[in-house]
Formats: structure tokens, sequence, C-alpha cells
């Protein structure tokens, strides 16, 4: 039962990895850009905002606390389709014979296009978000997509799918059988898988969605030296589902911050710890957590990381911590009732673990020593990503509104 209550933390120090670690060559400042680049060529581009919470920062005893709220990217409510649409499009223009510097997405959506390539039909298994921007994508292309999701998936989080034109389908299964079972079906029908995770033999895909998620570190980092002129972030908490995320933009920030990148914390829902288990063993590859993956945090219910971002998590993280739902929770009431003046973001389970997370280490008992050991302090700019919104609104009011969610 402990485990149900408390926070667990694994520290393995910045220099675990060695001096041998090296970031993927897929994470180039050259392919981020051209990953950026592509992103701002659609009409619904928009940076997010980065929003400054001045009055909760004083709360909890750190010196900034910003938080990169995601439920404005393209009118989706999540980041996700940053990740989706890039590998689509990079996807067809490889079926094109071009390169991505030179078209940008209004010819991939041309009935020019379309001619030259045919129908394709892109499929992807997700637990929400990653399934609505696909679909998205592929009704933007004039293209058809399959989602499968797992049991238990929320009727608003279809819908939003089906709305779209796509085929939505819920299997009795859990994350990770639908994702092996998109992969099945795409290789008896002939359609194209776009997952956000990697395996043996299918890279290409999930490490153009990853160059496709840089776009939020790179956004960041840009309007926090605006925000603070001349400072940094000290801290990011990144919250990982199969990782992919949290591996691109540490990537990102490791690149582009080198060498005093900000001291990373990955969160994950105890049900669904996997990265923490990596941790935790360790090896140098990753273990899996297993079960229905039961947690709140449907967009973190993943039991087998993507080996590529494990690589730079195990490498680059400096912290993993296994949470349970009502530090989820806690995040999602402190941004729905703001402190002071500060601004309100509406932020979901998955999107607001990292600010529940902190207020944990910063005010509650069982965090002190993860205070100590990372170092935060009243000097630390601390940086967390809202990466949804409200995309269960039921389920958002249920645990804002009533404070009530089902206990796992
Ligand atoms: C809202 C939200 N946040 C975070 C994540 C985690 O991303 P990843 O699976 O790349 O770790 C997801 C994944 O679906 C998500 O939907």
């Amino acid at each position: 039962m402990q485990k149900e209550r408390s926070i667990l933390a694994v520290v393995p120090g910045r220099q675990a990895a060695g001096s041998t670690k090296s970031l993927p060559a897929f994470l180039s400042s050259a392919a981020c850009q051209r990953a950026h680049a592509f992103h701002q060529s659609f009409a619904q581009y928009q940076e997010t905002p980065l929003v400054s919470l001045p009055a909760l920062a004083r709360e909890l005893g750190v010196g900034h606390l910003l938080v990169k709220d995601e439920s404005y990217r393209f009118g989706l409510n999540a980041f996700k389709v940053l990740g989706a649409a890039y590998a689509m499009g990079s996807y067809l223009c490889e079926r094109l014979g071009r390169s991505m510097e030179e078209v940008d997405f209004d010819t991939l959506r041309s009935e020019e296009v379309r001619r030259q390539i045919g129908a394709v039909t892109f499929v992807t298994a997700t637990d929400g978000n990653h399934g609505r921007a696909v679909a998205w994508a592929a009704a933007q292309l004039g293209q058809q997509a399959v989602v499968y999701l797992p049991k238990g998936s929320s009727p608003q989080r279809v819908a939003a799918i089906r709305e779209t034109g796509a085929d939505a389908h819920v299997i009795n299964g859990n994350y990770d059988e639908a994702v092996r079972l998109s992969e099945k079906v795409a290789r008896e029908r002939g359609w194209q898988v776009i997952q956000d995770t990697a395996w043996d033999g299918y890279t290409t895909i999930p490490s153009w969605i990853m160059q496709g998620y840089t776009t939020i570190a790179a956004e960041a980092i840009r309007q926090l030296s605006e925000s603070l002129p001349g400072r940094r972030p000290t801290h990011v908490l990144l919250q990982a589902g199969v990782g992919s995320m949290a591996a691109a933009v540490l990537g990102y920030m490791a690149d582009q911050l080198a060498p005093d990148y900000p001291v990373t914390i990955i969160v994950e829902p105890h049900n669904a710890n996997c990265m923490y288990l990596s941790a935790k063993s360790g090896e140098r590859e990753a273990q899996a957590a297993t079960g229905d993956l039961q947690t709140i945090m449907a967009g973190l219910a993943c039991g087998e990381p993507n080996p590529l971002a494990w690589e730079i998590l195990r490498d680059y993280a400096d912290a993993f911590v296994s949470c349970p739902d009502h530090v989820a929770a806690t995040g999602m009431r402190m941004l729905a009732a703001p402190a002071g003046s500060d601004p309100k973001i509406v932020s979901g389970e998955s999107g607001a673990v990292g600010v529940g997370l902190l207020s944990t280490i910063m005010q509650k008992e069982e965090g002190r020593w993860l205070q100590k050991q990372l170092g935060i302090n009243e000097d630390s700019v601390i940086l967390c990503f809202s990466t949804e919104g409200d995309t269960d609104q039921e389920q958002y009011r249920r645990i804002v509104w009533e404070g009530i969610w089902p206990s796992v």
C-alpha cells in the first residue's frame, strides 16, 4: 500500500553514464530545425504560451516557475501533432523522392501530390492524443487513418478521433497490445504504421516523431530567454509514457544548453513506471512495466519504453520518479485554481503531473530529500510542460470540481 501513497525515486547522478555518452544523430540541430520549419508552414502554427506563475513559485519556494501550455497546440488540446504530422510529412516526402527542405505542408496536401502517391492508410495505436493527431493530419492530407485504443479508453477521446473521419477501435488489451495489433494489421493490409515508439526494425518513423517534438523545447528556450533575459532553466520536469517526448526535449536541451543543461526529472505513474524500473535495475537495456497499466494519466499508461528514448533518458536524466495518481490530480487543481494573480492553466491528467510533483518535492515531507539532492531552491528556474488540456472533460471535472477519481 505504501507504493500507492508515496513517491518513489531513483537519482542515478549525472555522471552515471560515464564520459562516453553522446546524443543520437537524429537529434542534430539541423534535423530539429527542419522539423520546426515544417511546423511553421502550417496555417495553424503559433508558439504555445510559456506561462509564468510567480505567486505559485513564491509559495513553493523556487525562483521562477514556467509552464509551457500545450493545450493551445493547433486547436488539438495536446502537443502530439508536432510528432505525428512531421513523421507523416516526412514519410510522404520520402515517397515523392524529395527532401523536407523542399516542401511545406500545403504542397503535401495538394491534389498533385495525392495523384502521385495515391491513397495511403495510416494506422496507429494510442491512448488518445497521438491517435487524434494522426487522424487529424491524415484528414488534412486527404488520406485515411485507422486508430486502435486500449480497453477503458475515454469515450470523449475516442469520439474526438472519429470526428476527423478516422476509424477508431477500442481493443480488449492494454496500450502495448494495441501497438502490436496495429503493426500486425498494417503488415496484412499494406497500411503505414505511424507509431510514437520504436522496436527492432522500426526506428525511422519514431525518430521523425521525436524530431517533431523538439519544437516544444526550441520554443520554450526562446520564450524563456525573452521573459527572463540572461537566465536559463535550472530544472526541468518531464512526464514519460514511452519516453519519446521527454527524450526529445531533454536531448534538445542537452545539445543546445551544453554543458550546463538543466537538471532533469522524469516522472511517471506508479502503474506504468517503466523508466523508473529501468533506471532502478541499473541495466543498460530498458525494462518493461506490465499489467493493465491503470492510471488516470492515460497518456503515460505505457509499459514498454521506446528504446531510442530510453538511451537518451538513461544517459542524460538526473532523476526518475514514480508517483501515485493523486500527484497529477493535485497539479491539475493547482493550475486550475491559481495562487495570487497567476493565470489559470487548464491541464489534463498527463499534463499536470510535473507541477504536482514539484509541489510534493517542495511542500511534503516525502519529497524533501529530493529537493536537497536535486538542489531545488529559491534561485531555481523551473520549467514544466503541460502536455495536454482537458482532453477528457468529464474526467477533468470529476477531478478538479468534485475531487474524485478512480482509485488504483
Ligand atoms: C498528454 C500527454 N503527455 C505526455 C505523453 C507522453 O509522451 P511519450 O509517450 O512520448 O512519453 C503523452 C503520450 O501520449 C500524452 O498524451
